[in-house]
This record gives structure tokens, C-alpha cells and sequence, in this order.
């Protein structure tokens, strides 16, 4: 695979929230919090192969002082599934076909969506695009009126295509500026989360 160059398109309450990742138990906090750039509330959504937009997706909320939701999978994702090389990997499956819609565990609906304004949504760039469980995640959900914040991380690919597919696929909703956050620097976070309108 071809890997192209970097740049982007674009009071706490806590409670403890424990998931299943590859038979590991992850415990991630769900933290409230009012936005701090402006009176809009945020919800970082990601969805994580294999940790490392995890891992992204907890430094933005915490930086942004956003709440957190895992989009996981029913099924998850072994490392043969995730062979890019294997043309019968479930993942090339998945991306070869542009309808397929990876289940999520619990269904994907966030509860309390209408409580927020701005909706990050995280996932590692698959095939110069975003996974398709990250469609099956926004055809969950009713995203109206909200803005959807799409980052990614990579193996150096830009998140360009992903922003151009989700919006030509999704035309009525609004889609605040993508970042590929392969590394993540506090203030230019801070910078990008204050610009969403
Ligand atoms: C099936 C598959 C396809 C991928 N396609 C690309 C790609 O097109 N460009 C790229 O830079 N990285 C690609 N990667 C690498 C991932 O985007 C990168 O490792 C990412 O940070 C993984 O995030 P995660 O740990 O949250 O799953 C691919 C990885 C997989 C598993």
C-alpha cells in the first residue's frame, strides 16, 4: 500500500465505564464536562482497531474537555481480520464494499445525543477512507443540527478522501474540519476545537 503525505481536511462528573477490547478489559472514563472554547458541548466518538485512535480520541477529549464514547464493534476485530494484504480479510471485504455495515455492539445509538452540539468522530484511515462501521455509527444515530468533527489517525495517509466520502455520502449534515491527529499537540487541538461552528 501506498502511504501519501500528512495534513488534515479539515464542573466534571466522572463515571467509569468498562469494555471489552480483544478480551481486554479497558476502563475508560466518561467524563462531563461543559466544552471550554465557547458554549457549545462536545462528544468525542471514536472507533478503534487496534488503539491508536484510542488512544487520540482520550487525549482530544481531555484537552477539549469533551465526554467520550467507544463505537465498538459486535465483532471485533482480529489481526487477521485486519491483514490489508489478505484480499479475503474481513477488512478488505468490508472496504470493497461500500455498503457493508459492520455491526456495533449495543447498536451504536448514543443515549442523550440531543444534549450535544459538536460530535467528533475518530477511526484509523482504512484504505484512504474511514472504516465502514463508521457509517453504520452515523446511520445510528440523527446527527441533525449537530456538527460532526471527523479525525483520524494513520500510517501517513491524509484524512481528505475520508471528509470528501462522509460528506458526499451524508449531504445533509454539516462537517466541521477533519485532522489527521498522527501526533497531537495541545494547542493546535485547542485551536481546531474553537473554530467549529
Ligand atoms: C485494513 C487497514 C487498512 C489501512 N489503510 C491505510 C491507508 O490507506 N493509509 C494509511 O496511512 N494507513 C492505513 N492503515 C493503517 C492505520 O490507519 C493506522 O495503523 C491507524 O493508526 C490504526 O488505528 P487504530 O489502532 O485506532 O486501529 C490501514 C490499516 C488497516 C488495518
Amino acid at each position: 500500500m501506498v502511504l501519501t503525505a500528512l495534513f488534515s481536511c479539515g464542573t466534571a462528573q466522572n463515571k467509569e465505564n468498562k469494555q471489552e477490547n480483544n478480551g481486554a478489559t479497558e476502563t475508560t472514563t466518561v467524563t462531563e464536562q461543559t466544552q471550554n472554547n465557547n458554549t457549545m458541548k462536545a462528544l468525542v466518538t471514536y472507533f478503534s482497531a487496534s488503539g491508536v485512535t484510542r488512544n487520540a480520541a482520550k487525549q482530544v477529549a481531555d484537552i477539549i474537555g469533551a465526554d467520550l464514547f467507544e463505537i465498538t464493534p459486535e465483532q471485533l476485530y482480529t489481526d487477521a481480520d485486519l491483514d490489508w494484504r489478505d484480499k479475503q480479510s474481513r477488512s478488505t471485504i468490508e472496504m470493497n464494499d461500500k455498503s457493508s455495515r459492520p455491526a456495533i455492539k449495543d447498536g451504536g445509538k448514543v443515549k442523550n445525543l440531543d444534549q450535544y452540539d459538536v460530535v467528533y468522530v475518530g477511526f484509523p484511515i482504512w484504505w484512504y477512507t474511514a472504516p465502514t462501521i463508521i457509517n453504520t455509527f452515523i446511520e445510528a444515530n440523527d446527527f441533525t443540527g449537530k456538527t460532526i468533527v471527523p479525525f483520524a489517525t494513520s500510517g501517513g495517509s491524509n484524512i481528505k478522501k475520508a471528509c470528501e466520502d462522509l460528506q458526499a455520502t451524508y449531504p445533509d449534515y454539516k462537517f466541521g474540519e477533519g485532522k489527521l491527529l498522527n501526533s497531537i499537540n495541545k494547542a493546535d487541538i485547542e485551536r481546531w476545537a474553537a473554530a467549529v461552528k
